[in-house]
């Protein structure tokens, strides 16, 4: 036995400790690079399908924004089906989930490799993953203490959960299997004190019934944060009816959220369902209600306040049971001052306001979200590995990003698209020149880009050429054909923009 008694009680004093569960599942990892002498490790929590890192060590700091989903990932599903400690062969064809993201690595290919499966009462609750360098790293330990090792992070891995299920003032009784998980698609990735924080109030909100207006700049997750308190309400059940006020014609406005009846107008030749009636008994988002006119203000103030809504040209008066949730990113109380919007109405609906930070006050969660995108975007470019490179990371951290999250989504993308056209492999690494083009603006659309297909023939200076030439082309139908302003998207001196194009043959 390499592993001595003392080692392993080390590991469950350790798991005692810390005050934070993130704190224990840190030192856990940590003691792991010491008693295994691993490279890399990770503690992997596992729900619908997917494996989101709680703390890893020995790489990229990004992976703990990553979510890898078992369709995509082959040896995390390899681990999840075995029920046992798995051994990958070293010369594995299964592609790694670190592979390119182990720092100063840039290849896996051949490695040591073991996937711990993590259970609670025969249910998969996350997974331990330990890698080294050398394909003979951990050889000389048994199955059985690795067994050891896997029943202890299990053990830390329950608790942190039942304890998460006690805080969160679930009255049903506690068990593994019915803690809650978000649905992949609408988890909000974040760790920072401010994204802690929304997570608590989305978590109180949730439950009570209560109108909410979610306020927050342009981009920062209005619209996931209302997808979140309705998966965390009794409402769940049903899903969530969405309307958008700001493209509502006022002609239709009414029609839209109350319903129609036949003959009730020129062309209303059928009934008609409105929003309301369809969310019966289920959740109502009224996304920009800051942009709805004043006199439908009043109508919606009208249901709120009676729960009864007229279909147009019905006399008849309905009952509804919904609960509206309403986001905007405009001042409502400034527009209440300006007589914009109704006094009223802004007091129903801001009953439980929830303000969502922009990104410039999580800085520290850049990190996770550029990693989660970069995952994303492989998995959507069928590509085999999307990296950041470091350099790259504190540029992004730099930025001020007025566009917020939805700004470093498109970036990542519009970068893994970029860098997948000049490095010609499906093996990517993100650069910081791959996002020099960050849109000073939320307002500018993302550069439309075809990415020409390269010659295998061509030369790496012949095909930069041809991409330089395309995207600059692009950006420049873009902008209606204006120097200054593609030379802005492109955040380019115009100066060395027209030099460029000349030597290009643009001009
Ligand atoms: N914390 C987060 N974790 C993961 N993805 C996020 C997070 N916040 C936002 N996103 C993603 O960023 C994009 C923008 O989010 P969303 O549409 O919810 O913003 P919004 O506040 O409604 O923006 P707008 O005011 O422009 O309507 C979406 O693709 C969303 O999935
Ligand atoms: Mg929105």
């Amino acid at each position: 036995m390499s592993l001595s008694v003392e080692s392993l009680a080390r590991i469950a004093i350790q798991l005692q400790s810390g005050i934070s569960h993130q704190d224990r599942f840190q030192r856990l990892i940590n003691t792991l690079r010491q008693l295994l002498g691993c490279d890399a490790s990770a503690l992997l929590r596992y729900e619908q399908r997917q494996f989101r890192p709680l703390a890893i060590d020995g790489l990229a700091p990004d992976v703990l924004g990553r979510r890898f989903s078992l369709d995509a990932h082959p040896r995390l599903e390899a681990i999840a089906r075995a029920g046992d400690v798995v051994r990958f062969p070293a010369d594995s064809h299964l592609p790694d989930p670190y592979d390119g993201l182990i720092p100063n690595r840039q290849d896996l290919k051949v490695h040591a490799c073991i996937g711990l499966p993590l259970f609670a009462d025969q249910t998969l609750i996350g997974a331990l993953t330990i890698d080294g360098m050398d394909p003979a790293q951990f050889d000389h330990f048994s199955d059985e203490e690795l067994r050891l090792v896997g029943a202890l992070a299990s053990a830390a891995l329950t608790n942190a959960l039942l304890v998460e299920q006690l805080e969160s003032q679930t009255i049903t009784p506690l068990s593994i299997s019915n803690i809650p998980a978000g649905k992949p698609g609408t988890e909000m990735v974040g760790l920072s004190e401010v994204m802690r924080q929304l997570k608590r109030e989305i978590e109180m909100v949730a439950g009570s019934d209560l109108n909410v207006l979610i306020t927050g700049e342009t981009g920062v997750g209005k619209e996931l944060v209302a997808k979140a308190i309705h998966e965390g309400s009794s409402r769940a059940g049903q899903s969530v009816v969405y309307l958008n006020c700001a493209a509502l014609p006022e002609s239709v406005a009414e029609s839209e959220l109350f319903g129609h009846v036949k003959g009730a107008f020129t062309g209303a030749i059928h009934h008609r369902t409105g929003k309301f009636e369809m969310a019966d008994n289920g959740t109502l988002f009224l996304d920009e209600i800051g942009e709805l006119s004043l006199s439908l203000q009043a109508k919606l103030l009208r249901v709120l306040q009676y729960g009864d809504l007229q279909r147009v040209g019905d006399d008849n008066v309905l009952r509804v049971n919904v609960r509206v949730l309403a986001a905007t990113n405009r001042d409502l109380k400034q527009e209440v001052l300006d007589n914009r919007f109704r006094a009223d109405l802004f007091h129903r609906l801001s009953v439980f306001p929830v303000h969502v930070p922009p990104l410039r006050e999580r800085g520290q969660d850049i990190t996770l979200l550029a990693g989660f995108f970069c995952e994303k975007s492989r998995e959507r470019m069928g590509l085999k590995r999307v990296a950041l490179a470091a350099n790259c990371l504190s540029l992004l951290k730099q930025y001020t990003w007025p566009g917020n999250v939805r700004e470093l989504e498109h970036a990542v993308y519009r970068a893994t698209i970029i860098a997948r056209a000049t490095q010609q492999s499906d093996e990517l690494l993100l650069e910081a020149q791959h996002f020099n083009q960050v849109p000073e603006q939320m307002d500018t659309p993302p550069v439309a880009l075809d990415v020409p297909s390269l010659g295998v023939d061509q030369g790496l200076r012949d095909a930069t050429d041809d991409f330089q030439r395309q995207l600059i082309d692009n950006t420049l139908n873009n902008c209606a054909r204006k120097w200054s302003a593609c030379a802005r998207m492109l955040d380019m001196d115009v100066a060395n923009l027209h030099r460029l194009a000349k030597r290009l043959g643009l001009k």
